[in-house]
């Protein structure tokens, strides 16, 4: 085998965003710029010399070719092995239980996530640690420094490697072997849920449905739902991944999922909808005439844990990240444990879980997980759901109400304005971030006292970092809260992102319109940032 090291010039746009390098296609095509990227990220690696390397993606477009490159590069960098997912497969959960099963050093994980795919699409490349999680700032910082001065790459002038056959091959010195994408994650699931009383929820005729919006988790969910658990044939819609995703977006909200609400709300549709997104990390949950919002399903997930068998001693603590809404400190506070605010980002709760702090996290944006890797795990909430109401023998309605009679209801939305010139939505922030200061005391609105006003820095309780500028909190007396931030996933211009809560006591009224409950806080909101006249938008793109 021949090592070569081939020249290069740096690009100067190769930051990690909230989850890895995400662009489109047409510039992660342009030439040596994976290979620019994935040298960068060796060259900020210790000790890889032998170690095992973990390779998986989405099955989006430019997915084989990245893989292929990645393979050759992680062989003339002297890596041992590569584990890659079967046809280039596997899911974000997945990639982060093989990591961990298999004691590997980190991973690759190719996905834009839930951004549409295709030539035109979207791409994306993140490294994960040994843990099984993204790697934190310190290494992705380290990623782009490198990125910007790197001059040369090493790749070996090997052919590619037969994905389609698991099964051991070489590249060089380096082994190659292409695992099944299922087999462990699946073998996962059967350690933590009861299986039994799922089984026995689809036998007694309980019906579902779960969109894998052509996207990676169809083979999991078949193997899973109809296969391990005997749900019927047909229960997984959309279970064949394409590398544009069927030419729509996974992303598994309710405009993109708005056929599979409106059968929930039917009285002849099926008694629970499920989806998620491109990468497998987010879920959708619709019981019948009941949308469960991510920021509700975690506290009502935390709650219920203890009745699947993964978390029957308990849970440690939950984290959420800064915006989503505050519906699980509640729970946290009843079960008098830890609960943590981080910046948004999975990796943020990667320390959390590795000290045994918290069990649970989730955020605003349809994550949520658990110990069990360290990603958030779409397929792991649907069937920690179905485990609860298998168990509980109520419907997802039946137990969203008995939650909000408990704990009160955090009323809660999202209004996101895409694609809008970076330089009035950095403006628009710093200019609010400037009157911050003068805000607490403040009354507002329809008598809104300020309770604080700040940019969120958050200090890892861990290992004692600190992450500023994550995001404008703007918090009321009564337990309202306006949140502001530019998203950092986006490709295009910026998102921005405002997000709005307000809290009805356990005894209050918990069935008004989500909108119309918060509509003063809009008003608020948008008094206060301008983003209507500043961005020449008269409503948001997405409301979530
Ligand atoms: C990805 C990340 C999440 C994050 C979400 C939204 O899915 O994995 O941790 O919450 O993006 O991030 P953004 O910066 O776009 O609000
Ligand atoms: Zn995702």
């Amino acid at each position: 085998m021949t090592i070569q090291t081939i020249k290069t010039t740096p690009y100067g746009d190769q930051k990690p965003g909230t989850s890895g390098l995400r662009k489109r296609v047409t510039v992660f095509s342009q030439p040596n710029y994976v290979e620019n990227f994935v040298q960068s990220i060796f060259d900020s690696l210790e000790d890889f010399a032998g170690k095992v390397l973990v390779i998986g993606g989405d099955g989006r477009f430019y997915n084989d070719v990245a893989i292929q490159k990645a393979i050759r590069i992680a062989a003339a960098n002297g890596f041992g092995k590569v584990l890659v997912g079967q046809n280039g497969i596997l899911s974000t959960p997945a990639a982060s239980n093989i990591i961990r099963h298999y004691k590997a050093l980190g991973g690759l994980v190719l996905s834009a996530s839930h951004n549409p795919g295709g030539p035109e699409g979207d791409f994306g490349i993140k490294y994960n640690i040994g843990n099984g999680g993204p790697a934190p700032e310190k290494i992705t910082e380290a990623v782009y420094a490198r990125s910007k001065v790197i001059d040369s790459y090493k790749t070996v002038d090997a052919g590619d490697i037969d994905l389609a056959a698991v099964g051991t091959q070489k590249v060089g010195d380096m082994v190659v072997e292409v695992i099944d994408p299922v087999a462990d994650y699946a073998r996962l699931m059967e350690t933590l849920f009861d299986f039994e009383a799922i089984r026995g929820l689809f036998a007694s005729g309980f019906r579902m449905t779960f969109d894998a919006m052509s996207a990676v988790t169809g083979p999991y969910a078949h193997a899973i739902l109809e296969g391990i658990l005997g749900a019927p044939k047909g229960t997984v819609v959309n279970g064949t991944p394409s590398p544009s995703f069927n030419n729509g977006h996974p992303d598994p909200n309710l405009v993109y999922c708005k056929d599979m609400y409106d059968l929930l709300m039917t009285p002849e549709g099926p008694d629970f909808g499920a989806a998620s997104d491109g990468d497998g990390d987010r879920n959708l949950i619709i019981g019948k005439n009941r949308f469960v919002t991510p920021s509700d399903s975690l506290a009502l997930l935390a709650a219920n844990a203890h009745l699947a068998p993964g978390y029957k001693g308990g849970i440690a603590g939950i984290a959420r990240s800064m915006p989503t809404s505050a519906a699980a400190d509640r729970v946290a506070e009843k079960l008098g444990i830890e609960m943590h605010e981080t910046p948004t980002g999975w990796k943020f709760f990667g320390n959390l879980l590795d000290a045994s702090r918290v069990t649970i996290c989730g955020e605003e944006s349809a994550g949520t997980g658990s110990n069990h890797v360290r990603e958030k795990d779409g397929l792991w909430a649907v069937l920690l759901w179905l485990n609860i109401v298998a168990v509980r023998k109520q419907s997802v309605d039946e137990i969203v109400r008995d939650h909000w009679a408990t704990y009160g209801r955090n009323y809660y939305t999202r209004h996101d304005y895409e694609e809008v010139d970076a330089g009035i939505a950095n403006k628009l922030v710093d200019d609010l971030r400037a009157a911050l200061p003068g805000l607490p005391g403040q009354i507002l609105g329809d008598d809104l006292q300020v309770a604080y006003a700040d940019d969120f820095t958050y200090h890892d309780p861990v290992d004692g970092s600190t992450s500023a500028k994550q995001g404008i909190r703007i918090g009321f007396t009564d337990g309202s809260r306006i949140v502001l931030r530019l998203s950092g996933t986006g490709t295009v211009g910026a998102t921005l992102r405002l997000y709005l809560e307000r809290y009805e006591a356990a005894d209050g009224r918990h069935d008004l319109d989500t909108q119309l409950a918060l509509a003063p806080l809009i008003a608020l909101a948008d008094q206060l940032a301008g983003v209507r006249q500043r961005t020449g938008r008269q409503e948001p793109s997405v409301i979530t």
